[in-house]
This record gives C-alpha cells, structure tokens and sequence, in this order.
C-alpha cells in the first residue's frame, strides 16, 4: 500500500466514524451506528459510499437552458459546427449529437469539446475571430460533464417578470443565446449584441422582439432552437419599458 491510499484510506475512516451518527441516522437501509465497528482493517465497500456522498448536493447544470443554447451560439453557427456543416463531425444541434464526439461523461479534462475551449494554442475554439467563451461559460460547460455529461431539463421555476432588468436578466441571456454570433468581433449581420448600443438599437427598431418571437418579415433568431417563453415576455417587458440600461 503506498503512502497516498494509505492517507486516503485514514481520511476516509476517519469521516466514516465521524459522520457515521450523522449522515446514516436519516438511511432507511441503515441497521443503525453500531455497524460502523472498531475494527481497524479498512474495508473499501463500507467507506466508498461515505466519501462521494455529499458531493451531490450542489446544484446540477441544466443541459437544456444553460448548456445547448452556449454550444449552439459559440460552436453552432453556419459553416460550423451546425446540422449542416458538421465541421470535423462535430453538431451541436441536438443532445445526441452534442454527446457524441469529444465527450467523456465524468472527466471534462479528458473532453475535447471542453478541452479545446481552454487551450491556449491556436487552435482554440471558438477560433479567431470568435470569442473565447467567457470563464463562466467554461464553467457550466466543465461542470455538466463532470455531473455526467446527461440530458437535464430542469423544470422551470417561476417565471420572475416583476423585476426584468438589463444587467441582471437581458444580459445574461443574450450572452448565453445570441452573444457567440454578435460579438464585437463577429457580428452576425451587422448586429452586435455585445453592448448596450447595439442591442439598444434593435430593440428600438423591432428586430429583436421580432426576431425572437419568429415573426413573419424578420428572421427567426436564435437560427436553431428558440428562448424560452419565460425569456421571450421578459425581453417584451423589457422593450416595453424602454430597453433601459438599468
Ligand atoms: C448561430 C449564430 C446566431 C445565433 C446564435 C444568433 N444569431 Fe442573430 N443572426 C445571425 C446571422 C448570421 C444573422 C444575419 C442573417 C442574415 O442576414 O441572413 C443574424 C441576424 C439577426 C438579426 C436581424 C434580424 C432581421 O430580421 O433583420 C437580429 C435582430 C438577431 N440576429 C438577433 C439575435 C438574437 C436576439 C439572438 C439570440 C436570441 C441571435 N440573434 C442568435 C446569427 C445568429
């Protein structure tokens, strides 16, 4: 046994005991305290459970509103990474497809969808001109493949229309929907959506609220998938109060 399981092993007898009272009074399939024994050989399949079990308490990524809008709007874009373009046989248009290429549920270190976004070389992706994806952006990324890279659809909480603002509900959602086609550096048909200016703009002259609703005589935005009917009234209400910077 070499010195680090050998640590490990210390560790995690020590949080058995210490958490036993804890962590199994509320188990149904728990006898009770008295089986954790003061027997000293360490036994793998008593300690195991121990040690992973509180890590799942945090909050999980939402595949579907944080993850596949992210990959369509930064890696999706015509000539792509799209349904059509498949560049390299990568397609973020679905879950299926976004999973199967460079995805190793569990290990996003070893993921080259995440690995790539992170690289420091020329080759990272979304390549120049595009942004990089944002720290935070890498971070949802990183941890839905840690969680295991699943299908999760989170059940919507209530849609909060009461205190819409730019900084806090706008913003966020052009950066994860639309920002990777509009930036700065790229924006996809002359629209930046990267600053206030711009996205004051097309909220003034109608082709957000038309774009994002689908109406007829605009163009559908975002290309692939749409934002959620929670978003699309905050955008409304958002215009309606005259698209502030507040
Ligand atoms: C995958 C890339 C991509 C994403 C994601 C995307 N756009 Fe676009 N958008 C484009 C391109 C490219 C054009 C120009 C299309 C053209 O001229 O044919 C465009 C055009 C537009 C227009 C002009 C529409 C019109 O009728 O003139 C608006 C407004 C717009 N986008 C807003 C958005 C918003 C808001 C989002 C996010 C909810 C978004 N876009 C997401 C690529 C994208």
């Amino acid at each position: 046994m070499n010195f680090q399981r050998a640590f490990f092993l210390i560790i995690a007898f020590t949080v058995l005991l210490a958490g036993s009272t804890s962590i199994f009074y509320g188990c149904k399939n728990f006898s009770g305290p008295t089986e954790t024994t003061t027997t000293t050989t360490t036994d793998t399949t008593i300690i195991t459970p121990v040690v992973t079990q509180p890590v799942t308490t945090s909050s999980v990524i939402c595949f579907s509103s944080q993850v596949l809008p992210l990959l369509q709007s930064n890696c999706g874009m015509s000539g792509c990474h799209d349904a059509l373009s498949r560049r390299d046989g990568y397609d973020f248009s679905t879950y299926q497809t976004s999973v199967s290429r460079g995805v190793v549920a569990g290990n996003a270190d070893r993921s080259a969808i995440y690995t790539i976004t992170v690289s420091t070389s020329r080759s990272r992706m979304p390549p120049s001109p595009y942004n990089a994806l944002t720290d935070a952006q890498r971070a949802i990324l990183r941890q839905w493949i840690t969680e295991g890279a699943k299908n999760t659809n989170c059940s919507p909480t209530a849609c909060d229309t009461s205190s819409v603002t730019y900084a806090r509900t706008i913003l966020p959602a052009l950066q994860t929907y639309c920002v990777g086609c509009h930036s700065t550096a790229s924006p996809g048909g002359g629209i930046n959506l990267s600053t206030y200016a711009g996205i004051k703009t097309v909220a003034t002259n109608g082709k957000l609220l038309g774009s994002i609703t689908r109406q007829s005589g605009f163009i559908a935005m975002p290309p692939s998938g749409s934002l959620g009917s929670c978003e699309t009234s905050q955008f409304r209400i958002w215009i309606r109060g005259g698209a502030l910077n507040n």
